[in-house]
């Protein structure tokens, strides 16, 4: 392993954790002691579960939720990439199926649960698929991956599922093509071309044999 591995791992593993570890109500707090937003809008509140833990506050009802996430509740973990559903940065677990955060009003879902990176793993306990993606380098500068990753685990609960794809070519196949697997992952860009690699971590958590 290279220097630039450990430094790049290190970062990454350092980042999930000082976002695990911060608290969900930062921001949000101070945002409950006002009742209008900063440019006059009334706030509205809402209630999210997320990553588990219940919050609650208010907002300009402008608000992505993608922003709710980043800027109030400080959960800088889901990256802000185009801000306009092209790229998959945002991409996170809304009730369970993926969505790109940038493209969703926070106030439409009260009551709803997210999950983010944060949630998924720590840097003690990575999720499988966090980990296949160190062992398979899916990433190089790392600022899709918490999109990717994200999207690589509802993807294997949507075959799980059964729900087809536009590549899907046979719904009782046991092993999806490749092909598959890149139609699924389509809306998440990588700028450094991981691709392939992410493709094999997939493979990996499916528990595929590699070809
Ligand atoms: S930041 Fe949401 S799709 Fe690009
Ligand atoms: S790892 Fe750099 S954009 Fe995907």
């Amino acid at each position: 392993m290279s220097a630039n591995e450990v430094t790049r791992r290190g970062i990454l593993g350092s980042a999930a954790a000082v976002a695990a570890a911060s608290p969900l109500v930062g921001r949000a707090v101070a945002a409950e002691n006002g009742s209008r937003s900063e440019k006059g809008s009334a706030m509205i509140p809402i209630e999210l579960t997320v990553n588990g833990r219940e919050v609650h506050f208010q907002l300009d009802p402008r608000t992505t939720l993608l922003d709710a996430l980043r800027e109030h509740l400080r959960l800088t973990g889901t990256k802000k990439g185009c801000d306009h559903g092209q790229c998959g940065a945002c991409t996170v677990m809304l009730n369970g199926r993926r969505i790109n955060s940038c493209l969703t009003l926070a106030v439409m879902h009260d009551g709803d649960s997210v999950t983010t990176i944060e949630g998924l793993g720590s840097p003690e306990a990575l999720h499988p698929m966090q980990r296949a993606f160190i062992t398979h380098d899916g990433y190089q500068c790392g600022y899709c991956t918490p999109g990717q990753i994200c999207s690589a685990v509802s993807v294997l609960e949507e075959i799980r599922a059964g729900i087809p794809s536009h590549a899907t070519e046979d719904l009782d196949r046991i092993v999806p093509s490749e092909a598959e697997y890149r139609e699924r992952m389509s809306g998440n860009i990588c700028r450094c071309a991981a691709y392939p690699n992410i493709i094999a971590a997939m493979r990996d958590v499916a528990g595929e044999t590699q070809a």
